[in-house]
């Protein structure tokens, strides 16, 4: 049986009161469950959000990282700074960093290792655009980035990779992908895992959904049965939706 993951990716969003605040009506409102819960605040507030975690089952998360040890990357981040401000997760691909940063699936397999040889779990994120979608080259798109962003990547670390499908279509638009929508995609990249690695592997790797994921759309998509979890954006920011999404799953 496959753990549910439920993660919030908090984006540009929360200054460090602000983490505080949202953090501890979290833990108010959230009593032990079986659902690893993990929250990816922006990198000034990770390590107030560590302090406030103490004692709590949830865990922390980044939203980005770079590959490089340290050196002249003005701006960047590395692995070995998101471990000791006290996060196990990191958020890799996403298509914000794919479009509006132009990441490509080259730079995000480079994250990934860097990543798992850091300690760190990515949640790594794939996803197709409206227009693939209307092309009908969704699956195309998909397998590239699965493959590629997978590529050279050991059996071993699989257990250590959440992937998140989040069609970019969906994701703050309020347009939910429908769950048979969903399922289809996820279903796809299981079977994509077990091909590239085998079926243990497949059938244990978690795959989240994102996109416009809200407490009134969650259980019918966490019910789907290759949806192991959910990657939630805009309604992770309210401790009342977040926790309630996380209670339907
Ligand atoms: P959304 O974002 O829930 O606001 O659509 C999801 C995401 O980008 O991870």
């Amino acid at each position: 049986m496959r753990k549910k993951v439920i993660a919030g990716n908090w984006k540009m969003n929360n200054n460090i009161p602000a983490t505080v605040q949202l953090i501890s009506e979290l833990k108010n409102k959230l009593s032990g469950s079986d659902v690893l819960v993990i929250v990816c605040p922006p990198f000034t507030s990770l390590e107030s959000a560590k302090n406030q975690l103490a004692g709590s089952e949830i865990k922390l998360g980044a939203q980005n990282m770079y590959f490089e040890d340290n050196g002249a990357f003005t701006g960047e981040i590395s692995a070995d700074m998101l471990v000791s401000a006290g996060c196990e997760y990191v958020i890799l691909g996403h298509s914000e960093r794919r479009t509006i940063f132009q990441e490509s699936n080259d730079l995000i397999n480079k994250k990934i290792k860097k990543a798992l040889s850091s300690g760190l779990k990515p949640i790594f994120c794939v996803g197709e655009t409206l227009s693939e979608r209307e092309e009908n080259i969704t699956e195309k798109v998909v397998e590239l980035q699965v493959k590629e962003g997978l590529a050279g990547i050991p059996e071993s670390d699989l257990s250590n990779i959440i992937i998140a499908y989040e069609p970019v279509w969906a994701i703050g638009t309020g347009k939910v992908a429908t769950p048979q929508q969903a399922q289809d995609v996820h279903e796809f990249i299981r079977n994509l895992v077990q091909k590239l690695y085998n079926a243990e592997i497949a059938s244990n790797v978690v795959i989240q959904y994102g996109g416009s994921v809200k407490p009134d759309n969650a259980a019918e998509l966490l019910s789907q049965k290759d949806i192991d979890g959910a990657l939630v954006g805009g309604a992770c920011l309210k401790a009342d939706s977040f926790v309630s999404i996380i209670k339907s799953a």
